[in-house]
């Protein structure tokens, strides 16, 4: 009686292991410290990559956050977003979200990282956690908050520009097509509000909002959600003239290169900048969310690491899937 008992229990024990483990299998086996024994230097190198290009250009430090963003939601964090286009595959870094508005200097920061990388422990780390490192650093060298960042995703060996207008929502987007955008890549709401606030920091090319100063919609010329002292700023570096378009300007004009929740403050005085970045202020549930961050600079910091962390297990490789390109560029065995 006993022994069946402890029979059963032994049985009922393997079972739960079995289901924990299958859990952890479907949640990507991603991990903090991933490259601890492997390549133990892996993310000081990147930092110091990643600090000596800001140093010289603060500016491409907003590209690496953004790219690991537009590598994320199209096929996952797989490190697709650096490949480049070949005579017969036009990649996702040349669609139209990507190219021209992402600059050359920032993937060959990638580059650099990938060299030493490469020299210091060959075939161990993989693109797609160098820009998920990388995502992180410039975060923390413009002022915001460390967070970890659990890794061990594998590089795709796919990258499609066709992809990209699908996947990655347009600045044109309202709050319901942007919740849904997210929603389909199992980011929440908030998480969207959150992550929007990645804004804060970079430039932006005037073609992303000119609509909403030069020809709206058939009742307004310019959008009327938008401060009209702000409107007559953005009309003056944003001349309605075919040059005009290709002019870049700070999409926080406050502290363009700092990590703070300035955005948020912007968007309460209708001075964002993009109709989906003023969106969040069209329903008093999104609109109190903008307020919170915009108040609490320390709370704002810790959510944008954990909604970071989320995106960053977006559609993984790992295990045995994909590989471990040795050059972000191409994929292995490719001449
Ligand atoms: C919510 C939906 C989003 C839309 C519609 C959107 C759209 C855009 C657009 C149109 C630009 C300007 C590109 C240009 O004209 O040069 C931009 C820039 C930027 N975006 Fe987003 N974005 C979104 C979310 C995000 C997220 C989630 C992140 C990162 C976590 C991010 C990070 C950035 C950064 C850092 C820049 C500045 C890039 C630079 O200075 O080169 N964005 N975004
Ligand atoms: C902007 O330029 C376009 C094309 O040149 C023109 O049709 C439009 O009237 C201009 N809009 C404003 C508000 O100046
Ligand atoms: C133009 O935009 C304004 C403000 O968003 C809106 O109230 C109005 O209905 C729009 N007009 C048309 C014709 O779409």
């Amino acid at each position: 009686m006993a022994m069946a008992f402890r029979r059963g229990g032994v049985v009922l024990l393997a079972f739960v292991l079995a289901l924990c483990l299958s859990a952890t299998e479907l949640e990507a086996r991603l991990g903090v410290d991933y490259y601890h024994k492997t390549c133990p230097h892996a993310e000081f190198i990147v930092m110091d990559e990643v600090k000596k290009a800001m140093a010289g250009d603060a500016g491409l430090g907003a590209d690496l956050l953004r790219m690991h963003f537009h590598d994320c939601f199209v096929r996952g964090c797989d490190g697709s977003l650096l490949i480049d286009s070949t005579p017969n595959n036009k990649a996702e870094k040349d669609g139209a979200p990507n190219n021209p508005s992402l600059e050359a200097e920032a993937f060959e920061i990638i580059d650099n990282a990938k060299k030493r990388l490469e020299a210091e422990c060959k075939g161990t780390v993989s693109c797609a956690d160098i820009l998920a490192f990388a995502a992180r650093d410039v975060v923390v060298l413009s002022g915001g908050f460390y967070y970890k960042v659990p890794a061990g995703r594998r590089d795709g060996r796919v990258s499609m520009a066709s992809e990209t207008l699908t996947n990655l929502p347009p600045p044109s987007f309202d709050l319901n097509q942007l919740t849904q955008n997210f929603a389909q890549k199992g980011l929440t709401q908030d998480d969207m509000i959150t992550l929007s606030g990645a804004h804060t920091i970079g430039q932006s090319h005037c073609s992303s909002f000119s609509n909403r100063l030069y020809n709206f919609n058939s009742t307004f010329s310019q959008d009327p959600t938008l401060d009209p002292a702000y409107a007559a700023q953005l009309k003056q570096e944003c001349p309605n003239t075919s040059g005009g378009a290709n002019q870049q300007v700070p999409m926080d004009p406050n502290s363009p290169t700092t990590f703070d929740t300035s955005y948020y403050r912007n968007l309460l005085a209708n001075r964002g900048l993009f109709t989906s970045d003023q969106t969040l202020m069209s329903t008093p549930t999104t609109a109190a969310k903008v307020w919170q961050n915009a108040a609490n600079w320390f709370a704002f910091q810790k959510k944008f690491g954990k909604a970071m962390t989320k995106m960053g297990k977006i559609g993984v490789l790992a295990g045995s899937q994909g590989e471990i390109r040795e050059n972000c560029r191409v994929v292995n065995g490719f001449h």
